[in-house]
This record gives structure tokens, C-alpha cells and sequence, in this order.
């Protein structure tokens, strides 16, 4: 579909808000859902929607927000409204950056983190058949929501609750926000946009009314309340991170992920969890995981950034980070650490190590208390461990250090040379044995004791 094309789907995504209410120092809409800023998931939902522009407006207040959405968009999709002077105004603010694009428009917010691509798909269609499409919902609590005063399905007018009479207060359909509309049309019914209002804005839902008033149609289609729960404080934040992770955790119970305990696992936006997983209960995922069919993921472990492979074991207590690859049927166990290590198929770390840069062939046996050393302070350097190589318990492997296939170190070494295959290397003190010694030594501390 090109730009000029009658069916070219544009988002406007307001991000110019203060976001007070969150009394963060992280502006409101960089804060994270399923460990993805609230402004991406609007974004996100744009694109998947098929928008072929995305503008995000911003203010001059929050130069972090304008700096991550040029980071998706691009500066000329990036629009200033300054000083912001409602949702109206906001709107407008997009109006030049869409001055040659010809097609419908989406509003929506960057504070709803929970509106898919679909609920906009919905919007968007609703669009082809009225002159304006409003996305609403029945609010449990309306409070200080839009009003929707309808006729039938169609919609007369989005009264602000502020500015509603005691009757239309008590209405319980709610305007979410999302609204939809010919380009051309909503820019004409947004000059006529007044503030003539309580709070002395430009309120975007004006359009509804103004648009009754030419004749045109307004019609609304419904979400749940949770499709589009707007986060504007930590409170509200945390609900809605709720609602996404119960809806994940039900997304991979149905795929066939067996969670015994699923409100205690908690998944990223990206997370990929193949059907025969096994989570057990109090898992955190970070970004970046992939987890393939029969693995499992035992108690109390933390994943970022990490792969492991068919059928391989995690944890209870076990620590992945960026880059471990775990190979199929490895296990690592507890209080194990791997960041940036390939461990082959089959090999074992099960107790106390740190795996930080390197490999471990297929097979490998990694002792209790083996520890990666791959940092001097100022550089990282790798370990490599070859295929059945057998690290004793409580081995220094001083990087950079390859231990060949097949080979063995002796517990307690300090290995700060290369390993040939099939060697042995031990790197320790030399034991000293003092027959009855021990037994001396008690006996004349006894007597010290008892003559005092
Ligand atoms: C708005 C709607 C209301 C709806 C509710 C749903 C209007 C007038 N009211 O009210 O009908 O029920 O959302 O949550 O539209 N923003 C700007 N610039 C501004 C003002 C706001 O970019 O000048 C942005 C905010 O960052 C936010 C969004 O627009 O992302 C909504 O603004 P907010 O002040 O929260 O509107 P509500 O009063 O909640
Ligand atoms: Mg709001």
C-alpha cells in the first residue's frame, strides 16, 4: 500500500503529557510493561496495526522520551507540542508531519500499554464504515473517563466528566482514548476544536460532537476495560503489569507450557517458551529468552538474554545472563552463573560456578565451585573447555585459557596455562602428611586447659 493510497493507515501517539503522577524521575511513558517501555508497546501496536507512519508527539519537558521514540521512528515522525494545552492541541501538533499523507488516522495514547494491534485493527475498520470510529469501553468505575452519549450505536458526543450533568455521569460507557478518522477530516474538525471548556483545553473528543454537527457519523466499537487500562501512577502501573502477565501465563498454558504455579513466574514481552516446558515456581525472565520443548526451568531462577536447548536442565536457584546458549540436555544447577558461554549438549555445571565467556564442549563435567576468571579489570578474556573435559571442584581458570578435550584438572588448581587433550593438570600445594600429629596437638592442649 503506498502513502497516497485511500486505505494508508497513520498512528498519532501522545506522549506530551507530564506524567506528574507517576513521581518518577523516568518520564510516565518510558516506564515498562513486560519489560518494554509503555512508549514502544503504543508504538508496537501501531505497526502491527499496519500504520506506515507513526508520529509521536512529545514535549519539550521529557528529552529522553523524544530521543526513544527518534529511535523507532525516526526525528520526522517525532512532533514538539509545547506547552501542552490538551489532547486537541496534541493532536495537532502532527498536523504538518501528516500535511501529504492520505489515509486514516489512529489517536492513541502512550499510556494504555495494554492496546494491541488488533483492538487498533478493530478501530481501523470501524473507520471504513462510519466518519469517525471511537474505541470505548464499560468502566466498572467511570470516574473521571469520557462519557459516551449514544443513540442507538451511533454516538452523539463524548462529554468530558468534568463537564457532564448528573445524569450523563452516571453513564458507564467510557472513551478509551483511541479514535479513528480520514486525515483530511480530522484535521478540519480539530481547527474548530475550542477551549471554551473547565480546564481551558483543547479537548480532542470535541471532534465527535462537531462532527454530529456536519452531519458525519461517529460510531464506536467496544474493548475491555483491561484492553485499554491507562497506567498514569506506580499503583496503576503495577495493575496493569498484572493483567499482561496473567495474560501471557494463560497464552503459554495453552500452548502446552506446564506452570505449576503460574502468578509466580514472571515473563518479558519477548519471551519464547516452546510447548513441554517445564517452569517451576518463582522464575523471573528478563529480556531476550528462548526456552526449547522439555526443558526445565526449576525454583527460583533468573533468565535474561539466554537460550536453553531441548530437554536441558535450570537451576532451582540458577542464574542465566546475556548469552549463555545452554545445549540440549546440559544441566546447570544451583548457584550457577553463566553469561556469554556456549555450554555444549549434555555438560553438567551443577553446583556454585561462575561460567563468564568461553565454552564448554558436549559432555564436559564442571566441578563445584569452578570459577571463570575473565576480568583483570579492565579487559574480558575467554575460557574454553573442550569436549568430556573433567574441571575438578574448586578450579581457578584463569583466562584467556583453553582446556583441551578429554582433559581433567585437579581440584583446588589454579590453571593459568593451556590444557593439552587428555592431560591432567594440577596446579596446587603439595599435601604434607605429619603421622600423629593431630592427635599430639589435642592432647596438649587438653592438659593446657585442665592446668588453668
Ligand atoms: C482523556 C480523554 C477522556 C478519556 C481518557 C481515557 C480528552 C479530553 N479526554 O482524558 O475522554 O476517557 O483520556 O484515558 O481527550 N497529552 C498530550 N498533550 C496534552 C494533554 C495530554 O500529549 O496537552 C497526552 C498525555 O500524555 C496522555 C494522553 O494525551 O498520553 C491523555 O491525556 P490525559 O491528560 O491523561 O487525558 P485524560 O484527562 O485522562
Ligand atoms: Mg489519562
Amino acid at each position: 500500500m503506498t502513502e497516497n493510497s485511500p486505505q494508508s493507515r497513520a498512528a498519532v501517539i501522545l506522549a506530551a503529557g507530564q506524567g506528574t503522577r507517576m513521581k518518577s524521575p523516568l518520564p510516565k511513558v518510558l516506564h515498562k510493561v513486560g519489560g518494554r517501555s509503555m512508549l514502544d508497546r503504543a508504538i508496537d501496536a501501531a505497526q502491527g496495526a499496519g500504520c506506515d507512519r507513526v508520529i509521536v508527539v512529545v514535549g519539550n519537558h521529557s528529552p529522553e522520551v523524544r530521543v526513544a521514540a527518534e529511535k523507532r521512528v525516526g526525528a520526522d515522525n517525532v512532533v514538539t507540542q509545547d506547552p501542552p494545552l490538551g489532547t486537541g492541541h496534541a493532536v495537532n501538533a502532527a498536523k504538518h508531519a501528516l500535511a501529504a499523507f492520505d489515509g486514516a488516522v489512529i489517536v492513541s495514547y502512550a499510556d494504555t500499554p495494554l492496546v494491541s494491534a488488533e483492538v487498533l485493527g478493530k478501530v481501523f475498520e470501524l473507520g471504513r464504515r462510519a466518519d469517525l470510529a471511537v474505541l470505548g469501553f464499560e468502566a466498572a468505575d467511570p470516574g473521571a473517563y469520557g462519557r459516551l452519549a449514544l443513540d442507538g450505536d451511533q454516538l452523539e458526543a463524548i462529554v468530558e466528566a468534568r463537564e457532564c450533568t448528573p445524569e450523563q455521569l452516571s453513564i458507564t460507557a467510557c472513551n478509551s482514548g483511541i479514535l479513528a478518522c480520514d486525515r483530511s477530516v480530522l484535521f478540519s474538525l480539530l481547527a474548530e476544536v475550542k477551549n471554551d471548556n473547565s480546564k481551558g483545553e483543547y479537548y480532542l473528543t470535541d471532534v465527535v460532537g462537531l462532527a454530529r454537527h456536519r452531519g458525519l457519523t461517529p460510531r464506536v466499537c467496544f474493548a475491555s476495560e483491561d484492553d485499554v487500562l491507562g497506567a498514569n501512577s506506580q499503583a496503576e502501573l503495577a495493575v496493569a503489569e498484572r493483567v499482561w502477565q496473567d495474560g501471557v501465563r494463560r497464552r503459554f498454558m495453552d500452548a502446552g507450557v506446564h506452570m505449576p504455579a503460574p502468578e509466580t513466574v514472571f515473563f518479558s514481552w519477548d519471551t519464547q517458551v516452546s510447548s513441554g516446558v517445564t517452569i517451576e515456581p518463582n522464575v523471573v525472565f528478563g529480556a531476550g529468552v528462548a526456552i526449547d520443548t522439555g526443558a526445565v526451568i526449576r525454583a527460583f531462577s533468573h533468565l535474561e538474554g539466554a537460550h536453553v536447548g531441548e530437554g536441558a536442565q535450570i537451576g532451582p536457584y540458577a542464574r542465566l545472563r546475556p548469552g549463555a546458549d545452554i545445549g540440549r540436555d546440559a544441566h546447570i544447577g544451583n548457584f550457577v552463573e553463566v553469561k556469554n558461554v556456549a555450554i555444549g549438549a549434555g555438560a553438567k555445571a551443577n553446583h556454585l560456578s561462575y561460567l563468564g565467556d568461553g565454552s564448554v564442549g558436549a559432555s564436559a563435567n564442571i566441578g563445584a565451585g569452578t570459577i571463570f576468571c575473565n576480568y583483570d579489570g579492565y579487559f574480558k578474556y575467554k575460557t574454553i573447555i573442550g569436549e568430556r573435559a573433567f574441571i575438578g571442584s574448586n578450579s581457578s581458570l584463569v583466562a584467556p585459557v583453553t582446556i583441551g578435550d578429554g582433559a581433567m584438572t585437579a581440584s583446588g588448581s589454579v590453571i593459568t596455562r593451556d590444557v593439552a587433550p587428555g592431560a591432567m593438570a594440577i596446579a596446587r600445594g603439595q599435601q604434607a602428611d605429619k603421622p600423629g600429629w593431630a592427635t599430639a596437638f589435642r592432647a596438649q592442649k587438653s592438659a593446657e586447659k585442665a592446668g588453668k
